[in-house]
């Protein structure tokens, strides 16, 4: 049984670090801290006929709490991992404004999005860059910690506490 367990861990390790370096627009599942949402609730707005994303939801934590304050819009999460995947739609089943998908958002239709957040890489976000200026009208995006190299961000917040920690800025964008 510990062969097996042992086995299982050697690969899950080696699989995720052969992702995480030779792959490229792979962002691996790290789940934001739990001291960042607060500070994404205290700037942004949601109304009742939004329509909003989370591009690698991972376990749907930020999800969970948008979705909790504003009942009436309607959130999306897309997810290609099975494990955060499995995370995700467990933990959001009875939330009936929450929709997870396993999709890879490259090849997922995201027109319907007028708030996105997004939780990635520096290099995810600049190969997303198109397909969002392609598909998104009127929308904005929230990217936590990483900005686009090619497009200018409205506004940034910064959550001083966490300074230098995981998940301190905030990169809005508008698509027009
Ligand atoms: C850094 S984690 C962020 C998770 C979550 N948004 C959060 O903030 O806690 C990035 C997530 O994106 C997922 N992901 C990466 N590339 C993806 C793709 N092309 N399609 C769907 N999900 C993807 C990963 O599996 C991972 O769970």
């Amino acid at each position: 049984m510990e062969y097996v367990t042992l086995t299982f861990l050697i690969f899950g390790v080696t699989y995720s670090l052969w992702r995480l370096l030779f792959k490229k627009n792979h962002a691996p599942f790290i789940p934001i801290p739990k001291q960042s949402i607060p500070h994404l609730l205290e700037h942004i707005n949601i109304a009742d006929n939004d329509v909003v994303y989370d591009l690698g939801c991972g376990d749907a934590r930020i999800l969970r709490s948008l979705a909790k304050k504003y009942p009436k819009a309607k959130f999306v999460g897309i997810e290609k991992a099975i494990f955060p995947f499995l995370l995700a739609k467990m933990s959001t089943v009875r939330m009936k404004n929450v929709l997870i998908k396993r999709k890879n958002f490259f090849k997922y239709p995201i027109s319907d999005a007028t708030i996105i957040i997004t939780y990635l890489f520096p290099s995810v976000m600049d190969t997303l860059l198109p397909k969002l200026k392609n598909e998104l009208h009127n929308a904005k995006l929230f990217s936590f910690d990483f900005p686009f190299s090619e497009k200018e961000h409205e506004t940034i917040y910064v959550l001083k506490e966490r300074e230098k920690k995981l998940g301190s800025k905030i990169f809005v964008y508008r698509f027009e």
